[in-house]
């Protein structure tokens, strides 16, 4: 249950960021639709109780959609803006397969989607209306995964390669660092960054990482965002809280396939290569955590980052797996847990990593996405505490802080931008995130 007062204020961000076509997950810094950001907002609208509302959310965000397949991480409504990188950078009007009515950018993001879809139509009180707007959005939803498993599965790993840091949606996270630093800048035209305007820097990625972000873009860019781009890209990794994020959307493709009457076989088959998949590549016998695969290094990712945690979400881990991740590390105060230093769960990336640091957006603070990811997954694995005392560390930082981008896990401080979109809508949604099977 939510404290009436959190209510109301959760309430009045949604409002206040409302665009009518679409939620910004920031008027300001964020001014138009992100993918993952469009599925937390929809969970909001939806916690409110406006399923019309959420259902308009999901639909803005399925018409970013490219002929292959692609929903694209950024779809430019209201466009121009202050934005950087904006619609003239990434100029998704050079690809055959973008929409042609709409920019968009040219990469995804964590495919949420599909679960989300499931989880409206599961609590839409009006039935007929989710059996409509399940058989609406159904295609699209397939087709966007199916585009996962082949266009963005070039060595048959069974996994999704990203092919850009934002596709993770933790743009400068240690995870990248060192196949960050393999990325040639090469002749960067000038450009001048946006995102420091309204937030410190010290709370944004660093410059060399912004070079190399948008060397990425004009790399992908001068192949028109085709396969070969993605084969050719100097940055390949196979991440964990993206591709359990997409096999937790992949059971809920199979829910609906299921209720829709149409074949599952397809989908049942994409489980089966993701499960084994996680075991086989994404699973460190050594570290005994699930490490991402960087594919240019061809070796495992040496960082624990608390997206490890979300393979339990999506049921990925064994149980044996699940028991060693929570004591090591998530119980751990010199790796996740509270100590004389850090005060709240859960902190982006493991205090012991040399590149934890604990003001700088996906280096260290806590973001309120993850750990109602990270808690419902506790709870798939019957791990109900320690689920409560993120939730509960969730609700502390949102009633001393306010709705803020990130927070500070030493103070709960909040950091980046204020009145931030998922933050107030999964604080009202909380509850919807739960596993059907976990109840
Ligand atoms: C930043 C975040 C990303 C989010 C976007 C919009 O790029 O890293 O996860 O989707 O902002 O909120």
């Amino acid at each position: 249950m939510i404290p009436e007062s959190l209510r109301q204020a959760a309430e009045a961000v949604l409002r206040r960021n409302d665009r009518g076509k679409f939620t910004a997950p920031s008027p300001r810094q964020y001014p138009h639709l992100w993918l993952w950001d469009a599925g937390f907002a929809a969970l909001g609208w939806a916690a409110l109780g406006d399923y019309e509302r959420a259902y308009r959310e999901i639909r803005a965000a399925l018409r970013g959609q490219w002929r292959n397949g692609m929903l694209p991480h950024v779809v430019f409504y209201d466009w121009p803006s202050a934005y950087f990188p904006g619609a003239d950078v990434w100029r998704s009007d050079l690809a055959p397969e973008a929409p042609t009515e709409l920019p968009t950018s040219g990469i995804t993001q964590p495919p949420v989607l599909a679960f989300v879809v499931e989880i409206l139509t599961r609590y839409d009180p009006d039935r007929g209306r989710a059996a409509a707007f399940r058989r609406e959005a159904f295609p699209a939803l397939y087709a966007y995964h199916r585009w996962l498993h082949t266009a963005r599965d070039p060595e048959g790993m069974g996994l999704s390669v990203l092919v850009h840091p934002w596709e993770s949606g933790m743009d400068n996270s240690p995870l990248w660092d060192a196949a960050l630093a393999r990325v040639p800048v090469g002749d960067l035209p000038p450009y001048r960054r946006a995102d420091a305007r309204w937030v410190p820097e010290e709370q944004r990625p660093r410059s060399a990482d912004y070079d190399r972000f948008l060397a990425l873009i004009l790399h992908l860019r001068s192949h028109r965002y085709g396969e070969s781009g993605v084969r050719a890209s100097p940055f390949r990794v196979y991440d964990v809280l993206f591709n359990a994020l997409r096999h937790r959307s992949e059971e809920a493709l199979l829910a609906m396939a299921t209720a829709l009457g149409e074949p599952t076989g397809e989908i049942e088959g994409w489980l089966a290569q993701g499960r084994a998949a996680f075991q086989a590549y994404l699973w460190d016998p050594e570290r005994r955590f699930f490490l991402d695969w960087d594919a240019v290094a061809a070796a495992r990712i040496p960082v624990i980052a608390a997206g490890g945690f979300v393979a339990l979400y999506a049921g990925l881990a064994t149980p044996e797996q699940a028991h060693e991740m929570v004591a090591r590390d998530l119980t751990n105060p010199e790796a996740f847990a509270p100590d004389g230093g850090t005060r709240y769960l859960v902190p982006t990336v493991s205090k012991a990593e040399p590149g934890w640091e604990p003001r700088r957006y996906w280096r260290g603070p806590i973001w309120i996405n993850l750990n109602a990811l990270i808690a419902h997954g506790l709870r798939r694995y019957g791990f109900t505490e320690l689920a409560e005392q993120i939730r509960a560390d969730t609700f502390a930082l949102v009633a001393r802080s306010g709705f803020w981008e990130y927070y500070d896990p030493r103070t709960g401080e909040g950091l980046g931008i204020g009145d931030f979109t998922w933050s107030a809508a999964l604080l009202l949604a909380w509850d919807l995130l739960e596993i059907p099977e976990t109840r």
